[in-house]
């Protein structure tokens, strides 16, 4: 069977929702002619006058000519008949997300449409081997997981099953292009690239919460002011809803069989339970009710003081704070000790170090220069932490003191997400440079993982995840072998195998 993406003038959507209705807008637009199915009427009265709304307003943004999109109103149709797809080339589906239920709709378009029509769902989690398993012709199932609101989303995500044709694939992909969209080839597995990269985000946030070492919300300004994100893991757990990303999160981690990496937290679970489900229902992690808190600005530099303390490792690590006035001097028996450990917490430095865990004070300096520095002490506290964290604040710096944590905040969660896009290379998911592209699209990061990792020394992430894996002793932490290799070896993250 041949099948072409120059023959597709015709595209069939099923389900005129949220997503479909934004698939057929988007196609229409483009050039195709669609056919937009739903069973239920009024879904499609809504769809059709939804989608005509979007066009007209496009033409008063200026951003299409009024002949283009009359043009495009015309090539769109409506119908509840399944039969009105038969002259269709390709079928892209966007029903409820039931596995059964999609099963025997493919089945039976089996029966309506020609043999080398192309048959795409756009599930975002359930396995395109698994959509196809009812079909007579297994190879012309495939992937195409569009991204929420579909026409502005640049991202689509295109899934070969284990039987699908490597022609469906790349006409899936040309058509992806088509639409102007930025396709990547995603392996059939749990959460495809985007919903599998996304997790260690949320779920590391959720493990350093349940460790008591922050709440959340200073879990979230640490990561917008120290990584850069828009949003902290919990205000996106509360935009997105909690009823998502919590079944999402079990799906991927049953999906890829309790890998330890992937695992959530007993909170994420009681949330749902409790009915916290996050800004639709004006509460989750925060209350919507309520002031939400707001990013404090840095502090003005003080009059310029100096701080002397003893530095007994990494003393290089320090020269950001040395230029604000930070003098190293020789153990007196009274400074302040501070270190910069990589993945290990206060406590375990102090040990393997012999310190005085009361002089001590772990500093992460890894966004100094985004005027931001964590500080932890090991359980008992330090008393030279108050002097300690007067002399940053002083020196123009946001100060976050949190619990002792392996890995402060920002490196252990950055250093997650790095870890698990490595994974996925290694695993296959996808080739680095999608996996690059789909998580700086698809998720918005503010980087491409591997490029970051890149960026700070793939061997800094490997001993950030060592430290984490030995200070812990779990599985959660082992880093990816993609990783050590690259670390040992000295290349770049995105070096092939
Ligand atoms: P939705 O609930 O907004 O729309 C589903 C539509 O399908 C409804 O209009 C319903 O009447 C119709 N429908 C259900 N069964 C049907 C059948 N057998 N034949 C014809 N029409 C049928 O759902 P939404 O959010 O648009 O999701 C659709 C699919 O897209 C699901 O598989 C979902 O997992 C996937 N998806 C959703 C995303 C999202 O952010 N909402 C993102 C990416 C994928």
């Amino acid at each position: 069977m041949a099948y072409a993406f120059d023959d597709i003038k015709k595209v069939g959507v099923i389900g005129a929702g949220l997503m479909g209705a934004g698939i057929a807008q988007v196609l229409a637009t483009v050039g195709y002619d669609v056919v937009l199915n739903d069973m239920n009427a009024e879904a499609l009265a809504k769809a059709k006058t939804d989608i005509e709304g979007r066009i007209d307003r496009m033409v008063e943004k200026g951003k299409l000519e009024a002949d283009a999109a009359a043009a495009a109103k015309g090539r769109l149709t409506t119908s509840g008949d399944l039969t009105s797809l038969a002259d269709t080339q390709m079928v892209i589906e966007a029903i409820i997300e039931r596995l059964d239920i999609k099963q025997s709709l493919f089945a039976e378009l089996e029966g309506i449409v020609s043999a080398d029509c192309i048959l795409a769902s756009n599930t975002s989690s359930l396995s395109i081997a698994s959509i196809a398993k009812n079909c007579e012709n297994r190879a012309r199932v495939v992937g195409m997981h569009f991204f929420n609101p579909v026409p502005p989303m640049k991202l689509v995500e295109v899934i070969g099953g284990a039987a699908t044709d490597a022609g469906v694939v790349d006409a899936t992909y040309e058509m992806g292009k088509a639409m102007g969209k930025v396709p990547v080839i995603a392996k059939d597995g749990p959460g495809f690239i985007v919903n599998l990269g996304g997790r260690a985000y949320y779920t590391e946030g959720l493990h350093i919460e349940a460790e008591g070492v922050a709440p959340p919300e200073q879990i979230d300004r640490i990561m917008k002011m120290a990584g850069g994100f828009r949003m902290g893991p919990f205000e996106l757990m509360d935009l997105t809803g909690i009823d998502t990303n919590f079944p999402v999160s079990t799906f991927i981690f049953n999906g890829y069989h309790s890998d330890a990496r992937l695992r959530t937290t007993p909170r994420h679970g009681y949330m749902v339970e409790a009915g916290l489900l996050g800004r639709k229902v004006g509460r989750g992690f925060y209350d919507y009710a309520q002031d939400l808190p707001k990013l404090p600005t840095p502090p003005e530099a003080g009059p310029r003081t100096s701080l002397t303390a003893v530095l007994p490792e990494r003393s290089d690590a320090f020269a950001p704070l040395v230029e604000k006035g930070l003098s190293a001097a020789e153990d007196d028996g009274k400074a302040p000790i501070l270190v910069s450990p990589l993945g290990e917490d206060c406590t375990s430095t102090v040990a393997r170090l012999g310190l005085d865990p009361k002089r001590t004070v772990a500093v992460d300096l890894s966004a100094v220069e985004r005027g931001i520095v964590t500080v932890m002490t090991a359980p008992g506290g330090s008393d030279v932490l108050e002097a300690v964290t007067t002399w940053l604040a002083g020196a123009g710096l946001h100060v976050e003191v949190i619990k002792d944590s392996p890995g402060f905040v920002a490196p252990r969660i950055i250093s997650m997400i790095v870890n698990l896009c490595c994974e996925m290379a290694q695993i296959g998911v996808g080739s680095p440079e999608d996996l690059g592209k789909a998580m700086t699209m698809g998720l918005n990061y503010p980087f491409n993982p591997l490029e970051y990792g890149d960026k700070v020394g793939a061997d800094r992430v490997l001993s950030i995840m060592e430290g984490l894996q030995s200070t812990t002793g779990s599985e959660r932490y082992r880093p990816s072998l993609w990783l050590k290799r690259r670390a040992l070896l000295g290349l770049s993250l995105s070096t092939a195998d």
